[in-house]
């Protein structure tokens, strides 16, 4: 059936697709435009095979019934589609590489809250399994400024609980497993009897799904394959409003998890997911593991787990990621390369073999085994090296500052500003960039300032306006940039870091170790003066 309608504004793909309040997703033809303008930017749907799937959030499953039925009219040959439309974005990821499908379409709005008033997100992810590069989300982007009709099947809805094959029309849908073939490739990774044995030995582990979508893929891996004792895997049941939770893995959201790894009984090892499964906070019994650093470890030990043991070909970070994973790549003696935010930066760099893992200071770490960050594989590759090290998790953490140097990091958001505000601090310390070098703040010397842009060294793209960075020649840096996933006004994200070589002075207070490039941020960019806020919303 073809529906003619117009255009609707702002339907940009942000750093990760399109977020929007549930509502707004829900109104009359908002999804369908989006969808349809996905199929026509692509190249068309006719004869194409997706895998379809979401973190479960309120919508999930409506969206999933239309993007088929969709799907059918726009003459797709087969949509794979998990159990009741489920699908965490690793697993997604590795279901489009493994079935070599034309792509797939992943709801899911990621880390933010979910629920009728809360939001919704739609990504499209290429035949590579991660998510299009920005040349696709640009064609996407201008096809919804000129769409005037979608297709849509008038059949009823399918009914997905059922695994097996159905039909719309003339495309099939197959529903799947959403663990199996997951759960079979982080076999294939890490060394399950290595792992089974440790907890055997009475380790004790507690992974926190947040109520979002890891909790039947940890039930599955962690308690069933792995052996760690039943309740190691808390709030793992997947609900369509996270259970209130803001299922955002950090210190601030998962605080439950904080509070137990530094309580008195803590277990050996903690971890948590988020909404959609692709970020993970690491906690060890009473030290909490920066995700920059989590990249950097993870580099050093990787060769530990059979995935990897021939070694890593590189490793990438997102800029405003800290440099602890570089010192690590220089050791290595291995490539390291530094990408803007958002994880489809590092897709041709996967592609290419020039990289094998990849992480963000946002929780993210991946490797080339899919196309998204994986927060079980961080999990598990964690788990390998503590099987393999027999060490404590601050046992780990001591010994590389030791070798590699501390970086102290640490992001400030300020959430939920009015956009000309943000704006205005963002222009006024983009216009001070020019004359920073050289200049003194807070006793440290800026070596270079500039509005970071990356050249692709892989197909040559430039991406410009990727954040405002101020480094000093100390090794410390801070870094400006506006969010790109929020729904609500703008975000402020301030990045800051300091390296100290050691030995000593690698045992400081993470704030406090920060506080002259704290005290040089306000003084250049002047975030507290102009908005009134006393200080960030979340400080990770
Ligand atoms: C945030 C993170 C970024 C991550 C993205 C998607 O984007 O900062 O690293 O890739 O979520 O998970 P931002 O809101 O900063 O644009
Ligand atoms: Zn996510």
């Amino acid at each position: 059936m073809r529906v003619a309608t117009r255009p609707i504004d702002g339907q940009k793909p942000g750093t990760s697709g399109l977020r929007k309040k549930t509502k707004v997703f829900m109104a009359k033809g908002y999804l369908e435009n989006f969808i349809q303008s996905v199929f026509d930017a692509t190249g068309g749907a006719t004869g194409r095979t997706y895998v379809v799937g979401g973190d479960g959030r309120y919508f999930n499953d409506r969206a999933t019934q239309t993007i088929l039925k969709m799907a059918a009219a726009n003459g797709a040959k087969r949509v794979m589609v998990g159990r009741n439309a489920l699908l965490s974005t690793p697993a997604a990821s590795h279901l489009i590489r493994l079935n070599r499908t034309d792509g797939g379409i992943i709801l899911s709005a990621s880390h933010n809250p979910g629920g009728l008033d809360e939001d919704f997100g739609v990504k499209f992810n290429t035949p590579n399994g991660g998510p299009a590069p920005e040349a696709v989300t640009e064609a996407i982007f201008a096809r919804t400024k000129e769409i005037r009709d979608y297709y849509i099947a008038d059949d009823t809805d399918l009914d997905l609980s059922r695994i097996g094959t159905q039909q719309i029309g003339g495309m099939e849908v197959s529903v799947i497993d959403p663990v199996a073939d997951y759960a079979a490739l982080m076999e294939t990774l890490f060394d399950f009897e290595a792992i089974r044995a440790m907890f055997a030995g009475g380790f004790r582990m507690r992974f926190d799904a947040m109520c979002a979508i890891t909790g039947p893929y940890a039930r599955e891996i962690i308690e069933t394959r792995l052996g760690a004792a039943p309740g190691t895997v808390v709030n793992g049941t997947p609900l369509p409003d996270f259970g209130g939770m803001h299922p955002d893995p950090n210190p601030t959201w998962a605080h439950a998890l904080m509070d137990e790894m530094f309580g008195p009984d803590a277990p050996d090892f903690g971890a948590a997911s988020d909404g959609d499964g692709d970020r993970n906070m690491v906690v060890g019994r009473g030290i909490y593991v920066s995700p920059s650093d989590s990249l950097a470890v993870l580099a050093a030990n990787a060769h530990l787990a059979p995935g990897y043991r021939d070694g890593l070909k590189g490793v990438a970070r997102s800029m405003p990621t800290s440099t602890a994973a570089d010192r690590v790549a220089e050791a290595l003696g291995i490539g390291s390369y530094e990408t803007p935010t958002g994880w489809k930066f590092f897709g041709n760099l996967l592609d290419a073999g020039r990289a094998t893992l990849c992480g963000e200071e946002s929780f993210g770490a991946g490797s080339d085994h899919v196309r998204e960050k994986d927060g079980l594989w961080a999990v598990l590759l964690w788990l390998n090296i503590l099987a393999e090290r027999k060490e404590s998790v601050a046992e780990i953490m001591g010994g590389h500052w030791q070798r590699f140097g501390r970086n102290y990091y640490s992001r400030h958001d300020y959430e939920a500003l009015p956009v000309a505000v943000a704006n205005a601090v963002m222009d006024g310390l983009r216009a001070k960039l020019g004359a920073l070098s050289g200049q003194v703040v807070e006793g440290m010397t800026v070596g270079s300032a500039d509005d970071f842009a990356y050249e692709d060294p892989v197909d040559g793209s430039v991406s410009r306006g990727q954040g405002l960075r101020v480094v000093f020649t100390d090794g410390s840096r801070l870094v400006l940039r506006l969010s790109g996933t929020g729904t609500e006004g703008a975000t402020i994200r301030l990045y800051l870091e300091r390296y100290v070589p050691g030995p000593d002075g690698l045992d400081a207070e993470v704030q406090e170790a920060l506080a002259p490039v704290i005290r040089a941020a306000e003084t250049l960019a002047g975030i507290r003066a102009a908005t009134g806020r006393e200080g960030p919303d979340v400080i990770t």
